[in-house]
């Protein structure tokens, strides 16, 4: 017959089951960007808020578990084999397994679903911006202006923007979380979302379904700007790329366009005009090579034209057999298109 527990013995067990049980959820904390409980925008406001409610009955729920536990192990009597039954405890489990859970689901439900409503694309959305998937990158374009971009989106401040969603290849999803939830994007289907970022800034997303190989390094950055920088960015992207400034862009022009870069990149305005990669025509203001893989700046990018392989395995661009002349003049080149 084995002995009843001493009663320090079990508020040891109590306090490692609550200690755990709150290391386990503080674990997941944390303020860094980018994420949800940092909002900057009405979507990501909703699903924060929604968040912290979930967070906060969850919270509740817990330590009344746990104090009950613990009130049932301090007041048991007996050991294992001749456990005294006590009488009342019928009115606990209809109201605690019950009553309140069937309540309290029923009010999450319904709060659930009036932010699943604020969260459809509102009236005002005029501008819209196409985002298409491809492993591992994504297609922006501005369809009223005649624009193509990748991997960043700018828009401006405090303005909805209605995002329409597909893919080339299989399915990714959209994910900036201090904007907006979740949204696939679907081969032969357009998905429809929108993002208004409430302040100035750099966001950036993740693709949220995994997609291959490089699903993690599928990143895309949303530039949020004040109307007016906002308005010279797009002055800018509308034009076609910028003539060569100087000798070494010059031919590093010519490089691009008689190599293997013009079959599957385009550049607006030259003889580069493939459609299977990222359009490069104002490639040297973007921030990130790769789709956030390495920050934009010429020794990341002489080593992603040499072989991005190394990179980003798998990624569909080959290794570049230029001279290291002809690199450094594609280089000043491509720095050289904003
Ligand atoms: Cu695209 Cu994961």
């Amino acid at each position: 017959m084995s002995r009843p527990r001493a009663p320090a013995g079990r508020l040891r067990w109590v306090v490692l089951v609550v200690g755990g049980g709150l290391a386990l959820q503080l674990g997941g904390c944390g303020r860094t960007s980018p994420s949800a409980l940092d909002p900057h925008g009405p979507g990501a406001d909703r699903v924060a808020g929604l968040w912290w409610l979930l967070f906060w009955i969850s919270a509740v729920v817990f330590v009344v578990v746990c104090l009950l536990v613990a009130v049932a192990l301090a007041r048991r009597r007996g050991d294992r084999d001749t456990l005294v039954r006590r009488g009342g405890g019928e009115l606990l489990i209809v109201v605690g397994g019950v009553v309140v859970p069937a309540v309290v689901l029923t009010a999450v439900y319904v709060v659930g679903l009036r932010d699943l409503r604020a969260l459809t694309v509102p009236e005002g959305a005029d501008l819209t911006v196409e985002v298409t998937g491809h492993d591992w990158w994504w297609e922006v374009r501005y369809p009223a202006e005649g624009i193509v971009s990748a991997n960043e989106i700018h828009v401006p401040v405090g303005r909805p923007v209605r995002l329409v969603l597909t893919s080339r290849d299989v399915i990714h999803s959209f994910w900036v979380p201090q904007l907006t939830v979740k949204t696939d994007l679907i081969p032969g289907h357009t998905n429809t979302t929108w993002i208004q970022a409430s302040s100035p800034g750099t966001y950036r997303g993740q693709c949220a379904e995994y997609c291959g190989l490089q699903h993690a390094k599928m990143a895309i950055l949303v530039v949020a700007e004040p109307p007016d920088a906002y308005a010279g960015w797009l002055a800018a992207e509308r034009r076609p790329a910028a003539a060569a400034a100087d000798p070494a862009a010059a031919r590093g022009r010519l490089a691009l366009e008689r190599n293997s870069c013009a079959a599957c990149h385009s550049v607006r305005g030259t003889a580069a005009t493939g459609t299977l990669g990222p359009d490069l025509t104002h490639f040297g203001g973007r921030r990130t090579i790769g789709a956030g893989a390495l920050p934009n700046t010429r020794g990341n990018l002489g080593g992603w034209i040499v072989n991005s392989q190394t990179v980003k395995p798998g990624n569909k661009m080959p290794p570049q057999p230029l001279t290291s002349e002809e690199l450094q003049d594609l280089l000043a080149y491509l720095e050289s298109l904003r």
